[in-house]
């Protein structure tokens, strides 16, 4: 009898070594700019690999659910009897509960008294409305860096006064349904998601900010009115998706679009019709070229930033005087004429040399990666002259 006790405790140490020893690499940061620029490519001798015979692995158990994650790091304990012991709370801050990177696999159950929540950088598989029933004053929660592939539709029913709520870094098929009106931020990048169900944000009217980046959505899972009540949407993140067409039924108050890495390859003439707060727009990775491109769809007179890089574009589209950055790079531009792009007044370039109000806005200009050469031709110069960097 003691021999086995003896086996059973060196197998549960060797188990407990396996589970401390397979920490999961944690993902990088995601950079906040995407890259713009492509590092030559530089081909190497391919080298056949040596092989090697395979060794003879002895039949082992497939490892059980517990040694598959570190086990839950458990915090000191707390002065507050409802505080779950996988997480911290902090006696300055009774309002918010601390339970990120601590290994847990199912949401604690949350005191009544938290506003923010943090469940950020753990394995959470499910997220269920039991853990929530006393909730309701949670104003944010950050579920980032999880393993979520399904949100209860019951916990939003518990969550009445959700502000923001962060889900990216999982693995959500779809948009929750039923998510509360009350959402200002939504952040869902870098799941699977190729489904939002209809009406999945109706009555958002204080939504400010949409984040899908890095999902799977194409042109038929964003229906026409999808986007309907978002009157207050301010950034719309749809980048890195597999869409055709410009989304539709954009609101029109949006101050950042970003739509990089799609396959669009047209925009029509009036999408921007009636964007008055509209500054930052990026189409970088597209299949935009001329033809897609009407001259003008780009002169809206909002406009900041406009960042239209690795597309296939021949010409340099038409612009408004307050435009101060252009990217263009890497696209098919064999020459720049300063005198058609320039955005005159209609008092042309003679009121530009006396008002310098009225001189063009632009300061930073990206060519580099067409079929461009130096120099800048002049009046290119002439008439950009807050331009203080051009990379050709
Ligand atoms: C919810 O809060 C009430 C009142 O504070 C408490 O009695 C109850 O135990 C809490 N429920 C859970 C599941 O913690
Ligand atoms: C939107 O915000 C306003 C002001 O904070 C608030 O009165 C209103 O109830 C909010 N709307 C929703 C749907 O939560
Ligand atoms: C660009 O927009 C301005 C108003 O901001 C307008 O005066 C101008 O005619 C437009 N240019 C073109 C080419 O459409
Ligand atoms: C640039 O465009 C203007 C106006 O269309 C034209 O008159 C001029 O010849 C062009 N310049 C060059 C170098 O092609």
């Amino acid at each position: 009898m003691k021999a086995g006790v003896g086996l059973l405790s060196a197998l549960a140490l060797f188990l407990l070594m396996g589970a401390v020893f397979t920490q999961r690499p944690r993902p990088k940061k995601p950079s906040r700019r995407p890259a713009t620029t492509k590092k030559p490519v530089v081909a190497k001798p391919v080298v056949p690999k040596p092989v090697f015979p395979k060794p003879v692995v002895p039949a082992q158990p497939e490892p059980q659910e517990p040694t598959d994650f570190p086990p839950p790091i458990l915090g000191p304990p707390s002065m507050y009897a409802d505080c779950p012991r996988e997480c911290l709370c902090s006696p300055s801050y009774p309002n918010s509960l601390n339970c990120e990177n601590r290994n847990i696999r199912v949401v604690p159950v949350i005191p009544g008294r938290t506003h923010y929540l943090y469940l950020q950088n753990n394995y959470i598989s499910e997220v269920k409305a039991e853990s929530f029933v006393n909730a309701s004053e949670v104003r944010w929660i950050n579920l980032a860096n999880n393993r979520i592939h399904r949100i209860d539709k019951q916990v939003f029913e518990k969550v009445p006064s959700l502000l923001y709520l962060y889900v990216h870094r999982n693995q959500l098929k779809e948009v929750p349904p039923g998510l509360p009106a009350s959402l200002e931020q939504l952040r869902l990048g870098r799941n699977h998601i190729s489904k939002i169900p209809a009406g999945a944000f109706s009555k958002m009217m204080n939504l400010t900010l949409l984040d899908l980046y890095h999902n799977q959505l194409s042109d038929s899972d964003l229906g026409r009115n999808m986007f309907k009540d978002l009157k207050n949407l301010m950034q719309l993140n749809l980048a890195h998706n597999i869409l055709k067409k410009m989304p539709d039924g954009v609101p029109n108050g949006l101050i950042q679009l970003f739509l990089d890495r799609n396959r669009i390859d047209d925009i029509p003439k009036d999408y921007f019709k009636g964007f008055n707060h509209l500054a930052f727009v990026r189409l970088n990775y597209n299949q935009l070229s001329d033809k897609g491109v009407p001259k003008a769809v780009f002169n809206i007179s909002s406009l900041l930033d406009l960042q239209l890089s690795h597309n296939q574009l021949a010409s340099v589209p038409l612009f408004n005087s307050h435009l101060e950055h252009l990217h263009l790079d890497h696209n098919s531009i064999e020459s720049i004429n300063g005198t058609l792009i320039c955005p005159l007044p209609p008092q042309g370039l003679q009121a530009i040399q006396s008002d310098d109000s009225l001189v063009p806005k632009l300061r930073y200009l990206r060519l580099d990666g067409n079929h461009l050469n130096p120099p800048i031709p002049l009046d290119v110069i002439m008439c950009f002259r807050h331009l203080h960097s051009i990379v050709i």
